[in-house]
């Protein structure tokens, strides 16, 4: 099928970049991103491209360059399915947060809300790509969905799971690793990659079955996500060892079968998808009955909430096991650096047991807003919000957040902390002035130099 029109709905963190470099590469063809969400779309449509709803380098200024061309934002959601021959959903699938799978199952309203959607106004046929994580057969219910709807519309339905990560949404999208297409139709499937095709090389672009792709993305994920889980792992060893956990990281991937990258001891990982998705995992194969499948990925999870826990807990009784009343400064609010996105970022969570004990929260991030930082404190209904707004203070400006200060803990890598005034910030906090390096950022001999204590993750 020859594709004129795309019409993606979800004007997410996939949705928003995805969408707006397959508009850059393909100039022929018209994309329209739509949304239920008003303010959102209107955000993407804001004149003042510094103003889009989602922050990622390089992003911008593509939008710039496509919207209004061949690139548009809209709530029109009906009318941009019905013109469009490819469909893409890229809707969010949260963990269900109620019923059966509670906890675990991936919720997949919004998925088939969109099936429905797509069935209802459908006048011609279309392809459907599956863009949002998944549970494996998923589009087994998006194709009952769309074939019992009693026209004789023909749906086609694909599998094209997302790997960009956060941050380098944009840098991951023009130079993927690989593409992967799961169909079972091949000319739908050479449809898409024939779009994908005006930048990425044929070799890149992998061509299963849908069951397979499906499985690859929450496998992908699995298997980063206990890469940091391991050398969290180890990261606590360290600390009760002569062991430094940078120096055993460094040593390891410099073995060719194991590699560099994803082994930074951190405070634990965040994000959107990989407790999702391994949560996802773990419910299907616990629905087979695959006990042991389940138990093992289940204990990346498991060590990834100790590591969060841990931190706080090092730096409560470092405080003389106290911290009611003191001034706890938090830099970095985000999940990672090079985002705005806060889903299941740590801080939130070392946040909440900090708070549990009294302290006074100091928060600086460069690109997290304050209604941000409350909203996800709100949402663990802890406290109610008067009380969260009591103990937390956000702040615009790093030094102001930091003055008096009893203790600082490194929350993201934002590369600005790196080149602080640590001199000044130390001459303004509350002595012993008290530094906990959940990302292993700042170097501890010019640390302990200025006159910090210092510590940080496995070292
Ligand atoms: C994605 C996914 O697609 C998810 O499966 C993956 O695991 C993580 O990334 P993301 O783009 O990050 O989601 O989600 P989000 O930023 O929440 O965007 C989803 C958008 O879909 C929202 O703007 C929401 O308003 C919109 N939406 C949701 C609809 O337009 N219609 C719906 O029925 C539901
Ligand atoms: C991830 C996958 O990388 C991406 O392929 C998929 O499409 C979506 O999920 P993302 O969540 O955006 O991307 O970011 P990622 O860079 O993977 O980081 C996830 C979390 O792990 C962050 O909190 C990060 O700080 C943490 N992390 C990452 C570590 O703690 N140590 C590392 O070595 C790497």
């Amino acid at each position: 099928m020859k594709i004129n029109k795309i019409c993606c709905i979800g004007a997410g963190y996939v949705g928003g970049p995805t969408m707006a470099v397959i508009a850059k590469k393909n100039p022929n063809i018209q994309v329209t991103i739509v949304d239920i969400n008003e303010e959102r779309i209107a955000a993407w449509n804001d004149e003042d491209v510094s103003k889009l709803p989602i922050y990622e380098p390089g992003l911008a200024e593509i939008v710039a360059e496509t919207r209004g061309k061949n690139l548009f934002f809209s709530t029109e959601i009906d009318k941009a399915i019905n013109e469009s021959e490819m469909i893409f959903i890229s809707v969010n699938t949260p963990t269900k947060t109620y019923g059966k799978g509670k906890g675990m199952a991936a919720d997949l309203k919004y998925v088939e809300l969109c099936a429905r959607n797509i069935a209802e106004v459908a006048t011609t046929d279309k392809i459907v790509v599956e863009k949002s994580t998944l549970p494996v057969r998923t589009a087994q219910a998006i194709k009952s969905i769309l074939h019992n709807t009693g026209s004789d519309v023909t749906f086609e339905i694909l599998s094209n799971p997302e790997f960009l990560a956060e941050g380098t949404a944009i840098q991951d999208l023009l130079n993927p690793d690989r593409v992967l297409i799961g169909g079972e139709s091949e000319s739908a499937i050479e449809s898409l990659a024939n779009i994908y095709g005006s930048w990425v090389s044929q070799d890149k672009i992998l061509r299963t079955n849908v069951w397979s792709s499906e499985l690859s993305k929450l496998t992908a994920n699995a298997f980063l996500a206990q890469r940091i889980s391991s050398i969290n792992a180890i990261s606590e060893l360290c600390e009760h060892t002569e062991a430094n956990v940078n120096e055993v990281a460094r040593a390891i991937g410099m073995d060719s079968r194991i590699g560099p990258k994803f082994l930074n001891a951190s405070i634990g990982f965040g994000g959107s998808c990989f407790q999702k998705d391994i949560l996802n995992l773990v419910y299907i194969a616990r629905s087979y009955g695959l006990n042991a499948v389940a138990d093992y990925w289940e204990q990346v999870i498991i060590l990834n909430d100790h590591q969060k826990r841990r931190f706080s807990d090092n730096l409560i009784s470092t405080l003389y096991n106290t911290v009611s009343g003191k001034k706890i400064a938090m830099l970095g609010w985000a999940f990672k650096k090079d985002t705005n996105d806060t889903r299941e970022s740590a801080a939130i969570y070392v946040a909440d047991h900090l708070l549990s004990e009294q302290a006074n929260i100091a928060v600086y991030d460069p690109k997290v807003p304050s209604k941000k930082v409350y909203a996800d404190l709100n949402y663990l209904q802890t406290r109610t919000d008067a009380e969260n707004k009591e103990l937390v203070t956000t702040y615009s400006d790093p030094y102001e957040a930091l003055k008096g200060a009893h203790a600082i803990a490194i929350m993201t890598e934002w590369d600005e902390f790196k080149t602080y005034d640590w001199e000044k910030i130390y001459a303004n906090m509350k002595k012993p002035a008290f530094i906990f390096d959940g990302r292993n950022i700042l170097d501890k001999a010019e640390m302990t130099k200025i006159g910090f204590e210092y510590s940080s993750i496995g070292q």
